[in-house]
């Protein structure tokens, strides 16, 4: 950003402490500051925070919470199911999906000096986030001997870590011109008084727009539109926490097909009614995931009267999204609400500044606009590891647990004995049904 052009915006909205910090740097200095501020959208938060601060922006209350329809896999006949795996095979050997990956998000919990798909997560090779799915999309592209391209949404300030990574690995098997990195939008964290907030000398404290940003940036930076012309009309999304996620799954995106769907979500039983997930539920009659700490007590531990949790359905962030219906949320500006987050000032700025605001979109706030959307209730320990804190539940330490039963679990359908405490990993580009197998593994093993 020139120089001009952003004092006159600073002027604009009365910003004078910014303006006299810059005056106060080194030429090199206010070079680096005003590309750190390059992409900033400061018109979206000053009117974020205009409309925020006014009296009427208060949590929206519904009339009516009740629960969602959600398709059951286990009640499904045989017969149907195999025609709607057909159909989700099929389209993906057409060519008609690509795979968006979010990883654009800070990681804060996890504690981790990285990006947190580099983390080296896998049990016995210690694969990190990005190679395991990079290797899902691979071998899904080898078995269906078809391109799918891979879109990965980054940040401003971990876009070239993340881009070096995979360069650095080659790319994970993967060609390079199916793989699209993305960026979204960084939104000027504010105080609740207006004020911007320094980070250090050449940098305003600053948020990725969230993983709903993926929407906006899918579609600003034009890669819809190169997907369409490719032959893709849907796209599988996922959180890059997740290594056990099945990517491009053809039986999810079978019933998307079935439903017709323009969006749709997976989602697993809480291990208990105040989990840390969103809860998928029908508010006033449109499907909605409200966030755990939205949900009034009194709904989240509801029981019926056989004793079950009512509102036992948690999201876990897999969708498959239509590429005309992404098209028509920014067709009209950007449909998604901006929701504002309260946090306690990070460490190390000013100490005057308590508290601040940021603002962040969610992506499945688009499933009430979606019209037509298909849920499917999905197993945990088949589908669900994610990996989020350093310490306890979501855990390094429990997702590796995870991935270990998640191994043991595809020997044992396949009647391979895993001994006590032995330990299996297996690549996703293994093709078990190919392999020669002992019936009994009695040492780590790894099978690729
Ligand atoms: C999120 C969902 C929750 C769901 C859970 C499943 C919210 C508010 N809640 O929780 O309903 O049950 O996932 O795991 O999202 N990301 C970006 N850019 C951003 C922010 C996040 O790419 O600006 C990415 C992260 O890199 C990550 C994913 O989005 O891959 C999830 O973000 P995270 O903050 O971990 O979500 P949770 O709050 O744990």
């Amino acid at each position: 950003m020139q120089k001009n052009e952003f004092i006159s915006l600073m002027e604009r909205y009365k910003q004078v402490h910014i303006i006299e910090h810059l005056r106060t740097l080194s030429s090199e200095d206010e070079r680096d500051f005003l590309n750190n501020v390059s992409d900033m959208n400061f018109e979206l938060t000053f009117s974020l925070h205009e409309r925020f601060s006014s009296e009427n922006q208060r949590p929206i209350k519904y009339e009516k919470i009740e629960p969602p329809e959600v398709i059951d896999l286990e009640t499904a006949d045989r017969e149907q199911k195999d025609t709607i795996l057909n159909t989700g095979e099929k389209t993906i050997a057409e060519g008609k999906t690509a795979v968006t990956i979010v990883a654009g998000g800070q990681g804060t919990r996890l504690g981790y000096p990285h990006p947190k798909g580099m983390y080296p997560v896998s049990p016995i090779k210690g694969k990190s986030l990005f190679q395991i799915n990079s290797e899902k999309i691979l071998a899904l592209s080898l078995r269906y001997n078809v391109k799918i391209p891979f879109l990965v949404m980054v940040n401003p300030e971990n876009r070239k870590e993340i881009e070096g990574f995979f360069r650095k690995n080659r790319f994970f098997g993967l060609e390079k011109e199916n793989l699209f990195f993305f960026t979204q939008e960084m939104l000027p964290s504010i105080t609740p008084d207006r004020k911007l907030v320094l980070k250090d000398r050449t940098s305003l404290l600053s948020n990725p727009d969230g993983h709903g940003g993926s929407l906006k940036a899918l579609w600003q930076s034009g890669l819809i539109k190169k997907i369409e012309d490719l032959g893709v009309t849907k796209v599988f999304y996922c959180h890059i926490d997740n290594p056990i996620v099945k990517v491009d799954d053809p039986l999810f995106l079978g019933w998307h097909i079935r439903e017709k769907a323009n969006f749709s979500l997976k989602v697993v039983r809480k291990r208990y009614s105040g989990e840390k997930v969103g809860n998928f539920v029908l508010a006033d009659g449109k499907p909605r995931i409200i966030e755990y700490i939205e949900l009034p007590d009194e709904l989240r531990d509801r029981k019926d009267s056989r004793g079950k949790p009512v509102f036992w359905a948690g999201s876990i962030g897999i969708h498959f999204i239509n590429t005309a219906f992404i098209k028509k949320i920014n067709s009209n500006g950007f449909a998604l609400p901006y929701h504002r987050q309260v946090k306690k000032a990070p460490e190390g700025i000013s100490p005057e500044v308590k508290e601040i605001w940021k603002f962040e979109t969610f992506i499945f706030d688009a499933l009430p606009l979606a019209g037509k959307v298909c849920c499917l209730e999905t197993l945990r320990e088949e589908e669900f590891a994610p990996l989020k804190n350093s310490e306890g539940e979501d855990s390094p330490r429990e997702v590796q647990k995870a991935m270990l039963n998640f191994y043991r679990k595809q020997m044992s359908d396949r009647g391979i004995d895993v001994a006590e405490g032995v330990k299996v990993e297996i690549s996703p580009l293994a093709n078990l049904e190919k392999m020669n197998l002992p019936s009994i593994i009695t040492e780590d093993t790894y099978i690729e």
